[in-house]
């Protein structure tokens, strides 16, 4: 008690606040997002995240010879696919975006872990994660269409593959597509907690996948429960997920914490597209200290108990560790 307790001694002086911390954020723990799309020199700026690009092949490896250099250990890539059609058929197309551009990346810099975005939205005409039936997700005729996307990373050398579609029993169907065909050293990360998020909005615009009619209510979760997360992630640990993924994340910091205080797996949290955005034009604004504002978040977000972020910011975070 005061005056004998000081909390402020371990305060006092940069080398003690450093003894005593707690959390640290690290270059290791960042998995960068990228968007690829088919041509050549293309780079299209997102208009809603200022610093974010959609990339063809030839650019994205120039882009990414900086993210090595920098330390990052891993990227998620994710397709904007030429022309899309009911059956979603460019998603597992072996000459698709994401497979072009998988087997590049992994030619070019062998050491960068690439995972892959296994999903439908951006291929489906109506935009939805899953194949349609009047107006209703058809979650076992998507899981077939998930395993092949899946299976076709796989062989283009993806080193981990993550569901973020949210229909029920795709973790376990993909992964005994994977095991059958061979593919049993790729990891799956799984999207386990993907909340129905109005923090998805600039990512829409960057991938071309937002839903033409209707929303993702009725597979994606309602943002109001937190149990029902332990319930998912469960189901998609005894499936055979290798890491379960909390999404968004600021939003969803007690999610994170519960999932790491309930199971053993790496837990890992997505700092979406709203989240960046809302820090960017703020940033425009001149309103907060862009690099103080994304140290603090991304360090909560370890707090809450990720033991790895997937952020737009990385290159920046990157920069700013290594400038200590
Ligand atoms: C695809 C997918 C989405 C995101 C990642 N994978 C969008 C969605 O579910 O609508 C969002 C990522 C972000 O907002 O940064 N299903």
């Amino acid at each position: 008690m005061f005056p004998r307790t000081r909390m402020r001694r371990l305060r006092s002086s940069e080398a003690v606040r450093a003894l005593v911390r707690e959390t640290e954020l690290a270059v290791t723990d960042l998995i960068y997002p990228v968007f690829v799309t088919t041509g050549e020199g293309v780079r299209q700026p997102i208009e809603a995240m200022p610093g974010v690009y959609r990339f063809s092949v030839d650019l994205l490896l120039q882009h990414l010879e900086e993210i090595v250099a920098l330390g990052i250990p891993a990227v998620i890539v994710f397709g904007v696919p030429q022309y899309k059609d009911t059956a979603a058929s460019r998603a597992y197309d072996p000459e698709g975006e994401v497979q072009l551009a998988v087997r590049a990346i992994k030619e070019a810099y062998p050491d960068l872990l690439v995972i892959t975005d296994v999903c439908l939205c951006a291929y489906t005409l109506d935009g939805h994660c899953g194949v349609t039936r009047e107006g209703v997700v058809l979650n076992d005729e998507t899981l077939e269409l998930l395993a092949k996307t899946a299976v076709s990373h796989a062989r283009a050398g993806a080193d981990m593959v993550a569901p973020s579609d949210m229909m029920d029993g795709r973790v376990g169907c993909i992964r005994d597509a994977l095991d059958d065909r061979g593919y049993g050293h790729v990891g799956i990360l799984s999207y386990a907690a993907k909340y129905a998020s109005a923090f998805y909005g600039p990512f829409r615009e960057a991938a071309g996948s937002a839903p033409v009619f209707g929303d993702r209510r009725a597979y994606q979760m309602n943002p109001a429960n937190a149990r029902e997360a332990m319930r998912e992630i469960e189901l998609d640990i005894a499936e055979g997920a290798d890491i379960v993924m909390v999404k968004p994340a600021l939003a969803y910091l007690d999610v994170i914490r519960r999932a790491r205080e309930t199971f053993n797996v790496p837990v890992a949290a997505y700092n979406v597209s709203g989240e960046y955005a809302l820090v960017k034009a703020a940033v425009e604004r001149g309103w907060v200290d862009e690099r103080a504002i994304v140290l603090e978040m991304l360090t909560a977000i370890k707090r809450a108990g990720a033991d790895m972020i997937l952020t737009y910011f990385a290159p920046d975070v990157a920069r700013w560790l290594k400038e200590g």
